[in-house]
């Protein structure tokens, strides 16, 4: 790995994780991800900002030594979970004079996640500073994204924001900065889609927190630095502004191939009548796609056969996702074959209790779809595509 240097005296000396899979034992990475640290060195003061997943401790270590760093006055976690925390106790112990810079709020999470020695730590309140000699770092409290205590690093005479998780991405790319910036923004939304949507109100009033700061560069925790940062705020307002777009999301999942006709059918309609469709077979689904999806949909129509008078194990997770995700939703539906018996909608109607939708009458069938039931999903599309334009929802455009 190596050090590469973003401005006079600031360095990224973090990790590439190319190889990484899975996140939390939940969320795909299909293009890996980065853990991105930060060394900031002032004329008198050195402050490192994040470390990195404990499984890449060894390559924050050896690019400090690369950089010839043999003491560091402040280490600062903004966020303490541990794919940034995790190298903490590694790092303080090879830097024994570094003080453990975190919000209030930080530091009973580290001692609960890492056993942190107490006087290890300098807390700092929401607006402080710490100078370095020629660089002053101010402290911003920006709960919730994702967690009550994270916080962003602003390096004033450089005018970078360090955000950590917010404005993030999982994306390892040897590039420091945007390259691809199509490649970047789905990576960006896609982990807004699975780690900030829940969170969508903290958001916009952390933007508001950070519009007053004059920024050249985004420096964030997971993916590459944004040298233009207006393009990534601005696409952070449209996906936690609460209005929808013109989208339906179908998550489905079909046992004997009844569900699937079903789907197939509602799709079309839909598009006929102007409404922009995404379909996912559960089957197969990156959870993560899932979840870009979900960003902007103004309805979601679950697809779920019907399996032991319950819904598929596949779609519950699915609703369950999507109720745990928090969505900007406004309409919901189901749709399905059964066999003998069902409580299809029963189920799924209890499992999405923190959406605060409107349920448009389901369509639920026992055995193979019948003209009957496609005439069903025809006035389903309809009914969605009315309200859709009734509320004046934008074209979607990824
Ligand atoms: Fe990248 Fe919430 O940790």
């Amino acid at each position: 790995m190596s050090v590469r240097k973003i401005k006079t005296d600031v360095y990224a000396v973090g990790a590439i994780d190319w190889d990484r899979r899975l996140f939390d034992a939940l969320i795909p990475l299909p293009e890996g991800t980065t853990y991105n640290s930060y060394l900031v060195k002032g004329g008198e003061k050195t402050m490192l900002i994040e470390t990195v997943d404990p499984t890449m401790t060894h390559v924050l270590l050896g690019n400090l030594k690369e950089l010839g760093v043999d003491s560091i006055d402040y280490v600062v976690a903004n966020h303490a979970e541990q794919d940034h925390s995790g190298s903490l106790p590694v790092v303080l112990d090879a830097f024994p004079m570094a003080q453990l810079v975190c919000s209030n709020k930080c530091k009973p999470m580290l001692i609960d996640l890492l056993a942190i020695p107490e006087e290890r730590f300098h807390t700092v309140e929401n607006g402080a500073t710490l100078e370095l000699g020629g660089k002053s770092l101010q402290f911003l409290y920006t709960p919730w994204v994702h967690w009550p205590e994270t916080m962003v690093t602003y390096l004033k005479e450089d005018r970078i924001l360090f955000s950590c998780d917010f404005l993030g991405a999982h994306l390892a790319s040897s590039d420091l900065f945007v390259d691809d910036k199509a490649a970047l923004h789905i990576a960006a939304k896609r982990y807004f889609g699975e780690i900030m949507m829940p969170f969508r109100a903290a958001i916009q009033n952390n933007l508001d927190k950070i519009s007053g700061l004059e920024i050249d560069i985004v420096a964030p925790s997971h993916g590459p630095l944004y040298n233009k940062p207006r393009t990534i705020i601005e696409s952070y307002r449209d996906w936690a502004d609460p209005e929808p777009k013109n989208l339906v999301v179908i998550p489905y999942v079909t046992m004997h191939g009844s569900t699937k006709l079903m789907v197939d059918r509602l799709v079309g309609a839909l598009i006929d009548q102007g409404v922009t469709v995404e379909q996912f077979d559960l089957t197969s689904v990156d959870l993560g796609e899932l979840g870009i999806g979900l960003v902007d949909a103004a309805t979601i129509v679950l697809g779920a056969p019907t399996v032991l008078m319950g819904a598929h194990p596949l779609a519950l997770y699915a609703a369950h996702l999507a109720n745990a995700l928090r969505p900007k939703l406004r309409f919901v539906s189901l749709i399905g074959s059964y066999g003998w018996g069902t409580k299809v909608v029963e189920q799924v109607s209890g499992i999405l209790t923190n959406l605060k939708v409107e349920v448009i009458e389901p369509v639920i069938v026992k055995g193979a779809p019948t003209q009957e039931t496609f005439a069903a999903l025809d006035r389903l599309a309809g009914e969605i595509a009315a309200k859709h334009r009734e509320n004046g929802f934008k074209a979607y455009s990824d």
